[in-house]
């Protein structure tokens, strides 16, 4: 008897768990939510920001964008633009800041932190294109929903635009360039373009710099790898598999409380 009790309980909380998992799958918001709070990140399908072909010219119009970008004068073979914005919590609206410096602290970056770096500012025709306007829609959304942005008090909101390029055996790679948090509680790294001939440039999840625990590849248009501080994370340095021009273009959409 107390068998069938306990084999008749477990199927029911076994039940009950598939019934949320079931339902977790139906709602991708709940899904990404759960994928948060559980593990700290959240790998999001393109179809959350954009499900209509009609939309593809406009991303072909971002996409081509890539190739204008300047070189970031730090090592890496980075090319790149930047644009931030605050947040005016009595307005409930963001207002674009005219400057284009980026800071970061020490602790989080021991390559590039502690100094005030001057990146280009990003084109108006990129920062205006609709699929921006729908993937910070979407971005600000899941930020309120996560409660890790407080939107009643000042934030700031940074777009890196960010093209890696590798070409011959000369590798391009990130900063910092192993396992690390960054100083944004909130980073959703958006893929817009992932040439065919590219070695590397995967996400690593580690629980602790000495454990890995995920490996994943942003293939496609508008994937993204949502990203807290509770896991570290690198992306692995790009090559080129035949010699030629390989690249890996995302958008960077940065949150982060102002004191
Ligand atoms: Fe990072």
């Amino acid at each position: 008897m107390v068998a069938i009790m306990s084999y008749l309980s477990q199927n029911i909380l076994h039940s009950l768990s598939d019934d949320e998992e079931s339902k977790a799958e139906r709602n991708p918001t709940t899904h990404i939510l759960k994928q948060v709070k559980d593990a700290g990140f959240a790998h999001i399908k393109p179809d959350h920001y954009c499900n209509s072909e009609i939309n593809q010219d406009l991303i072909e119009d971002m996409k081509e964008t890539y190739a204008n970008l300047l070189k970031d004068p730090s090592p890496g073979k980075r090319y790149r633009a930047y644009a931030c914005y605050d947040w005016l919590p009595n307005q409930q609206k963001f207002v674009q800041q005219n400057s284009t410096q980026y800071f970061q602290s020490k602790e989080y970056n021991y390559i590039d932190g502690g100094k005030i770096r001057e990146f280009s500012p990003i084109t108006n025709a990129y920062l205006n294109n609709p699929i921006l306007k729908t993937l910070i829609e979407k971005d600000v959304e899941l930020a309120k929903q996560t409660g890790i942005i407080d939107f009643e008090s000042k934030f700031q909101m940074g777009l890196h635009q960010i093209r890696y390029n590798a070409k011959g055996t000369e590798p391009s790679y990130s900063s910092p360039v192993w396992l690390h948090r960054d100083d944004e509680p909130l980073v959703f790294v958006h893929l817009f373009n992932l040439s065919e001939n590219v070695l590397g440039g995967d996400n690593l999840i580690a629980t602790d710099p000495k454990t890995i625990t995920h490996i994943l590849r942003l293939n496609t248009p508008l994937e993204t790898l949502l990203l807290t501080k509770k896991p570290y994370h690198a992306v692995t340095p790009l090559g080129s598999a035949n010699g030629d021009n390989a690249f890996r273009d995302i958008l960077l959409i940065t949150f982060m409380n102002k004191n």
